[in-house]
């Protein structure tokens, strides 16, 4: 096995290099290595100081994340870390000036080895970082008792509680960071090195103290900062933990600091959160991978686009083409829809200048980037089409038709359906290869998924494409099969079923809203298809009326087809599930119409109202969409559990934190889910019926992940 670190002196300065590709991750052979040569260095004569720097793109992205698998209690984690602690004060106290080097990413560990060095050059484009919270747990390494040190409390307790990285220019100007390198950065290393070696310097972090005034100071921006988490990180443990610990070495010398900081850290590894965080970390770089699209799959640059429908939707993907700086032709069937789509867009470009997050000018030059056209003038030289017109299969087949023959052979053709059959599409365009979905969730430009439906004779090049595609505008890409609803909104169908029905049994609309935003999601299921639109849902449902299907199995609720029939789309209309001030208006009220009509349809079902409580809305909105999950991964429509996570996660904003649906459900346990099905099964009827991937994985002991408990890594 290659040495993940190597060792030369140059210029009278030993030189550590850590070259743990792709990211350099501090494995244990990392960490091992590194005390050893930094050992080395001081007994070597030749070497008068050290400089510690990483190969490749970065220096250290952090700990390597698998280990924390490995913890599997809290005392392992304290072993652990007792060890880690202690190599970090052994490699600060080096008799010769120890120089972090700087490039690309100090991150979590990373940035905890470099604030063991006595000092920290860096180029300007480096960033530097405790992102420790976005993994449930603290800086582990003495981040919480060392950063403080270097930049005072009140960034300190920003950077561990938003894990947000900051620019190596900002680092410095705060005290992280000792010197900006402007040319090649070792060469840069060595001679701050050296002149530190010269002067006689070292600095221990860990002996820098922390004054009387800065010691109040930092208390109260612990307790300030404790009230703005009340509100900006609800449902999370983490960003809490990483404040107790910084407040603990406030309050405390830095051996009794660092001890705290280990207790809590130990405490947060094996919590839930952090191992649905971390399940996400990699469920999310895992989604790119395509069994059958191997990595060296050809691919085509996207340097012009074009989507058809200027709508919502329309709009949302033009933006996105723009933001990327793809030129984007935006095509309409008349001037009038044009302009008003385009106001749209604009109005959102000024709402975020008005956020301060872009300049006039920057809009301007977006703006400029989108080419409004009422005829498909122009389609010969677009890359990629994106087709987003209304939710219609004959609109759409006629669109696919024109499409085909009016842009190259090698343009890609996708279409914004959320449920309708690509291949219908890709038959109509005569270039089935060449088309697939590309269903982004509303507001397009806002949304991070993008569902990419896989027809069945698209190429797999065009797959390539779409997901590096993905990467450019900002999306998470993920490739599922051609099902009625795909992935996303064929699970939303059970989600929602279980809502009418629980309404119709006697749950409200604001409860069921209310229990589900208090279990994490942004927006309860009435609530979000008040911003949706309830038209859009009720005229798929009359398509699939129109060709014999529901949406999901078991009893339809005519609640929803009832208020579009009295024209209560929604927030648009000034009326939904909810009452609003006026049309658009976000402000809503309970409606007892609402009420009445669940009466109403109860009474036809022969059901007797009476109160639910909030646990029994959890438990059967939650094991709809792990049962209908679990069938998508049956039907191979999916390729693995965790792309279903990801898509809840970035689709719908399930929390991140409950790691997604089918995580959720091995957490609850899947014996639990079975047995509910079953019950549910016994109360209500045959339409609840266990996923045959379920009992499955139920009979052999096993959860969608391995075992939640040991990790959740690997998929079925
Ligand atoms: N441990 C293990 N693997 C890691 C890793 C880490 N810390 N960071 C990245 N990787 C892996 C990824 O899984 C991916 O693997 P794959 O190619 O097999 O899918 C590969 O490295 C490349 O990663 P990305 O695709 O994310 O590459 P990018 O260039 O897009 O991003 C990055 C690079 C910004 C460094 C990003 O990978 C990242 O944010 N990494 C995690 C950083 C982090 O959270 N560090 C803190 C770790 S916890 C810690 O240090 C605790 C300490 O306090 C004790």
């Amino acid at each position: 096995m290659a040495d993940v670190l190597h060792y030369q002196v140059r210029d009278g300065v030993a030189v550590i290099t850590i070259d743990n590709p792709p990211v350099n991750a501090l494995s244990p052979a990392v960490w091992e290595r590194l005390d050893e040569l930094v050992a080395r260095a001081n007994a070597d004569a030749a070497a008068e100081a050290i400089v510690v720097i990483g190969a490749g793109t970065t220096f250290i992205a952090g700990a390597d994340i698998k280990v924390f698998d490995t913890l599997r209690t809290r005392e392992d984690s304290l072993k652990r870390s007792g060890g880690t602690h202690a190599l970090l004060k052994r490699i600060e106290d080096s008799a010769k000036p120890l120089v972090a080097a700087i490039h690309g990413n100090a991150l979590g560990g990373g940035l905890e080895v470099a604030q063991a060095c006595h000092f920290r050059v860096a180029v300007k484009d480096a960033k530097i970082g405790q992102p420790e919270v976005m993994l449930g747990i603290i800086p582990g390494a003495g981040g919480t008792q060392r950063l403080p040190r270097l930049c005072g409390a009140e960034l300190a307790l920003t950077m561990c509680t938003d894990g947000k990285p900051v620019p190596a220019p900002k680092a410095m100007a705060a005290g992280i960071v000792d010197q900006i390198v402007d040319g090649e950065l070792l060469s840069g290393a060595i001679t701050y090195a050296k002149a530190r070696a010269r002067a006689g310097d070292r600095r221990k972090t860990r002996e820098i103290p922390h004054g009387v005034d800065q010691v109040a100071a930092g208390l109260n921006a612990c307790s300030a900062m404790r009230e703005s988490l009340k509100k900006t990180a609800k449902g999370l443990h983490a960003p809490f933990a990483a404040v107790d610990a910084i407040e603990a070495g406030l309050r405390s010398d830095f051996d009794a600091g660092s001890i705290r900081e280990r207790e809590i850290f130990a405490g947060c590894v094996v919590s839930t959160e952090s191992k649905a965080l971390r399940h996400l970390f990699f469920a999310e770089r895992e989604v790119a991978k395509v069994p059958d699209v191997p990595k060296d799959t050809p691919t085509k640059d996207i340097q012009r686009a074009a989507v058809v429908g200027a709508g919502t939707m329309g709009g949302g993907i033009a933006m996105n083409y723009a933001n990327a700086g793809i030129p984007v032709l935006l095509k309409e069937v008349d001037q009038a829809a044009l302009d008003g789509g385009l106001a749209t867009i604009r109005r959102n470009y000024e709402i975020t200048m008005s956020k301060g997050k872009m300049t006039r000018d920057q809009v301007d030059k977006t703006m400029a980037l989108i080419t409004p056209t009422t005829s498909y003038e122009g389609f010969d030289q677009v890359d990629i089409v994106t087709e987003a017109v209304f939710e219609n299969m004959t609109l759409k087949k006629t669109t696919f038709a024109e499409l085909g023959t009016v842009t190259r052979p090698d343009c890609i053709l996708a279409s914004n359906s959320s449920t309708l059959d690509i291949d219908q599409f890709a038959q109509a365009s005569g270039r089935p290869g060449q088309v697939l979905g590309h269903h982004y969730f509303s507001p397009a430009n806002v949304m991070k998924l993008l569902e990419m439906v896989r027809g069945k004779a698209t190429r797999k090049e065009v797959i390539a494409t779409s997901l590096k595609l993905a990467k450019k505008l900002n999306k998470v890409g993920v490739v599922v099969g051609n099902c009625f609803g795909f992935v996303a909104n064929r699970m939303l169908a059970y989600y929602m079923r279980e809502a009418y029905l629980l309404l119709e049994e006697g749950a409200s609309v604001p409860q069921i809203d209310r229990v589900l935003t208090d279990f994490g999601l942004p927006v309860g299921p009435f609530g979000m298809q008040d911003i949706a639109g309830i038209d859009v849902g009720a005229r798929i449902r009359q398509y699939l009326a129109s060709i014999g299907k529901t949406r999901a199995e078991g009893p339809q609720s005519a609640i929803p087809d009832r208020l579009y029939e009295m024209g209560r789309y929604g927030q648009k209309t000034g009326a939904g599930w909810y009452a609003y001030d006026a049309p658009g208006s976000r402000n809503r009220t309970p409606d007892p119409l609402i009420e009445q009509l669940a009466e109403e349809e109860a009474k036809k079902r022969g059901i007797m109202r009476k109160p639910i409580t909030d646990e029994e809305i959890i438990a059967r909105i939650t094991t709809a969409l792990a049962n209908e999950g679990a069938r998508v991964l049956d039907d191979g429509f999916a390729t693995r559990a965790s792309d279903i996570d990801v898509v809840y996660v970035y689709g719908f904003g399930f929390p991140r934190y409950r790691g997604g649906p089918m995580f959720y459900a091995d957490t609850v346990g899947l014996p639990t889910v079975v047995a509910r099905v079953k019950e549910y099964r016994a109360r209500f009827g045959d339409y609840w019926e266990p996923a045959p991937l379920l009992e499955r994985l139920v009979s052999e002991g096993r959860g969608f992940y391995t075992s939640v408990s040991d990790t959740a890594i690997s998929s079925v």
